[in-house]
């Protein structure tokens, strides 16, 4: 899988799974957890290495399990959990501190390669006191990158001037009609990498009919073409899918390249 350097130096594979309604009953984002790793299993299978949960999906210990399963090693994977920007895990340290042996506790690990913060909120001195509290677990070594998630210019910035360590990610949504380019630029520039979260989600069918079309050219979907795009501007996806075929195909977009033209189409969806 090919891979992108944070700016902490370690690498991050450039697609990740999406998991925030696997383990659940009917797939639904807030039914009851049911503990079922089929989807994290054939993940697993088609290539994933790399897993997006957080806290507020309830599901970082079916991701372990599914892991566990899977017989591989921990250090085979690349895991992603998020810190909810909420004051139970913000107002001050000793919930910050809970919030992480949290997520280490569910996911049955001593160390999460990439920990968010999920959602900001409107205090930047109080993000900048929780991200402090994440920078010591990184000096720890149980956090190895820490990074934002739907941050805006602002907040980020706030961080990238104020903090010891830099964030390393900003997770956004990104997906045509509504690419959120100026945020992907900024961070791209601050050298923060952009992760696309729905990156497949709310396409609406006219936006799908023109990357088909671009899609024909490489024997490849309007899904393939859009994450292909994310990609090779430097943005990393999470896509999720259910299906195994259709997480097989996620993974097969680097065998294509989209012209100038054609990503000038896609940039304008
Ligand atoms: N940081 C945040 O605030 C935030 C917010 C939302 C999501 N996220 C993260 O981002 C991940 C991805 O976002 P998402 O789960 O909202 O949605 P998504 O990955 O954009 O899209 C999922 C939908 O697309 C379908 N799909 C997947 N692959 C496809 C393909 N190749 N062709 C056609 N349809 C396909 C899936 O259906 P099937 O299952 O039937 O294939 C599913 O309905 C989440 O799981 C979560 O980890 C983060």
């Amino acid at each position: 899988m090919k891979t992108f350097k944070l700016n902490t130096g370690i690498e991050i594979p450039v697609i990740g799974s999406g998991t925030n309604t696997y383990g659940k009953e009917n797939h639904d984002y807030l039914a009851a957890i049911n503990n079922d790793t089929t989807e994290i299993r054939s993940a697993i299978n088609a290539g994933y290495r790399h897993f997006d949960t957080a806290i507020s999906y309830r599901n970082e210990a079916v991701v372990a399990k599914g892991i566990a399963e899977s017989g591989l090693d921990r250090s085979d994977f690349f895991l992603t959990s998020k810190l909810p920007g909420e004051p139970a895990y913000t107002a001050d340290e000793a919930v910050v501190r809970k919030g992480v042996e949290q997520s280490l506790k569910a996911l049955n690990t001593t160390y999460i390669d990439l920990y968010l913060i999920h959602h900001p909120w409107d205090s930047l001195a109080e993000m900048l006191a929780t991200w402090k509290v994440l920078e010591d677990h990184v000096d720890k070594g149980v956090l190895k990158a820490i990074g934002v998630s739907n941050f805006n210019q602002e907040q980020l910035g706030h961080l990238l001037t104020h903090a010891r360590i830099k964030p390393a990610v900003n997770q956004i949504e990104s997906h045509p009609g509504k690419w959120n380019d100026a945020i992907i630029d900024y961070s791209l520039k601050e050298g923060v990498i952009p992760e696309a979260w729905g990156p497949l989600s709310r396409v609406n069918d006219q936006a799908k009919e023109s990357l088909t079309t671009i899609g024909n050219d490489y024997g490849k979907t309007w899904a393939q073409v859009i994450l292909r795009y994310q990609v090779a501007r430097g943005v990393i996806v999470i896509p999720k899918s259910h299906d195994k075929h259709r997480q097989e195909l996620n993974l097969a977009i680097f065998d294509f390249n989209l012209t100038d033209d054609q990503q000038k189409i896609i940039a304008a969806l």
